[in-house]
């Protein structure tokens, strides 16, 4: 404790040195407006094996050799199990109102729904959402972020197969019953491009399908499945959601949407062609997702390319497309240049997708903006207002709730704790998006929210543990958590202060 003290003093005593004048203050959002900071199940949770949960499709392969980047795995993590009043103790002092987090679904459904419901896991939940609201943190409780129990990936396939429907249907009716007469905002799924593309189409993600040339996996095919398994996570979207509608909302109170994550796209040429491939990677991005559930079918741009191997709609799952959103949940991090690759050739080795693009962050050497820790991951704060602006005017001012927004920092070259707890890099970052944020929602956006991913440092997906993306510092061999500046910076800003005199070298 005495230690934890120091620390807290050592980077107050930091904040000084730093000069300060952040051009974006807490009344420039509306009282109501949630403040938050994001983590998901499997990267923090740990515990992998305790009390009756089952193996899910990212344990399992993070125990094969060679897919992780440091050969690591999420089995501890930060013990967030066993240290979740802890976290939220954080969460109190940093002075947040809300807290987004994602449901283990092999604790609360080890084998799907056909198996039982565990007792176990709705437990650790209860306690999770009974904690959160004592300290007036509002749980902001997404349903699936990656991680799906084994059993149904072994059993027929998982998101190959429309039968999911049935599996994640029965899996937030138990959820929506369980938790919603607390839990008020619900999302469904987090990021599904990014699940469909990493999984299917370069097979870098559970379940590692990917065909020539986007990879070289024992199984797969590139060019259909990501849309399919997009296909079936839209219905299994808007199966959850008609439960939720029919059975929960009413007495709830709660509402339901989906976090998909936005890239922002500028064209690297100033000529037609990559100012038409720059719409083309914008609807091939969010739209994908967002149209079906808005407007009942893909984007044209996609349907034109993609034809036949784009799966259609029937009827039938129209109807129960409609009226499937009450808020867009939105991820952002970056901005990248788009250059045209489909009425002349696409240089060679940059990715392209299917939207017949090229994407970069770079123009004759210069990047778009400061590079950080993760590759492909500029600084481009006006990238989230042009993002915003773009989803407003597509789904007509829907409601949006900025769902992650953050910056990593990189493990290497950092040998003791002092370096890591100086992250001013990483406030200017949050700040310049802040700022951005609020003259979006001064030129009309409705914007409800913003989570900054993520509370404490954690397991990065396939880069293990060597990028640290949290307001909190974790030494992973003691569990020990340090406020870095960002997060003494977090909590001025919602508290208010005017001393704050931290300017912004990026806007
Ligand atoms: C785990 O499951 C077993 C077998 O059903 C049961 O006896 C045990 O109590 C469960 N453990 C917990 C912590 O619920
Ligand atoms: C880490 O240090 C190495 C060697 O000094 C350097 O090449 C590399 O750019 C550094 N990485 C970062 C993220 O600063």
């Amino acid at each position: 404790m005495a230690g934890k003290k120091a620390w807290f003093l050592l980077v107050s005593y930091l904040l000084l040195l730093v000069p300060w004048a952040s051009a974006v203050h807490r009344s420039d959002f509306p009282q109501s407006f949630l403040f938050g900071t994001a983590t998901s199940s499997h990267q923090i949770e740990g515990a992998y094996l305790e009390d009756n949960k089952s193996l899910s499709n990212w344990d399992v392969f993070t125990h094969v050799p060679g897919r992780i980047n440091d050969e690591s795995n999420a089995d501890i993590t930060d013990d967030h199990y066993h240290r979740y009043e802890g976290d939220i103790d954080l969460m109190h002092s940093l002075g947040v109102n809300a807290y987004r987090f994602s449901i283990s679904w092999t604790r609360i459904l080890p084998k799907g729904r056909h198996g039982r419901v565990n007792p176990a896991g709705i437990a650790f939940y209860n306690k999770l959402i009974n904690s959160l609201l004592l300290k007036g943190i509002q749980p902001f409780d997404t349903l699936n972020h990656y991680d799906i129990p084994q059993e149904l990936e072994d059993r027929y396939g998982a998101w190959l197969n429309a039968e999911i429907q049935y599996d994640f249907g029965y899996f937030a009716d138990v959820c929506f019953n369980a938790f919603g007469d607390r839990v008020k905002y619900w999302s469904t799924f987090n990021e599904p491009r990014v699940a469909s593309q990493k999984g299917y189409m370069v097979g870098t993600y559970p379940p590692g399908r990917c065909s020539q040339p986007f990879g070289s996996c024992a199984d797969g095919n590139s060019d259909a499945e990501p849309y399919v398994v997009t296909h079936n996570i839209i219905l299994s979207h808007a199966t959850a959601v008609e439960i939720y509608r029919e059975k929960y909302q009413s007495k709830q109170n709660g509402v339901i949407g989906i976090v998909v994550s936005t890239i922002w796209f500028e064209p690297f040429r100033d000529v037609p062609e990559d100012r038409l491939a720059v719409e083309r990677a914008l609807s091939f991005n969010a739209p994908w997702l967002l149209d079906p559930l808005v407007y009942g079918d893909y984007p044209p741009e996609m349907r034109h390319i993609l034809g036949e191997i784009l799966p259609s709609f029937s009827s039938e799952d129209r109807r129960k497309l409609s009226y499937k959103l009450d808020f867009i949940g939105i991820n952002h991090y970056t901005t990248l240049y788009v250059q045209d690759c489909m009425f002349s050739e696409c240089p060679q080795g940059l990715e392209t997708q299917h939207a017949l693009v090229a994407l970069t962050g770079e123009r004759d050497g210069v990047p778009i903006g400061p590079s950080t820790a993760m590759h492909m991951l500029y600084v481009v704060p006006r990238g989230i207002e042009k993002t915003i602006t773009y989803i407003m005017k597509r789904y007509n001012n829907m409601p949006m709730i900025i769902a992650e927004n953050g910056c990593p920092q990189r493990g290497e070259n950092y040998t003791n704790v002092e370096a890591w707890l100086d992250d001013r890099d990483r406030i200017e970052y949050l700040d310049s998006y802040l700022t951005k944020v609020a003259e979006s929602i001064r030129n009309g956006a409705d914007v409800r929210g913003y989570f900054i991913w993520s509370l404490v440092d954690n397991f990065e997906w396939l880069y293990g543990y060597t990028l640290r993306f949290g307001l909190y510092h974790v030494n992973f061999k003691t569990q020990e958590r340090t406020p870095k500046l960002s997060a003494q910076w977090y909590k001025e800003f919602l508290q208010n202060r005017d001393e704050a005199q931290y300017k912004s070298a990026f806007i």
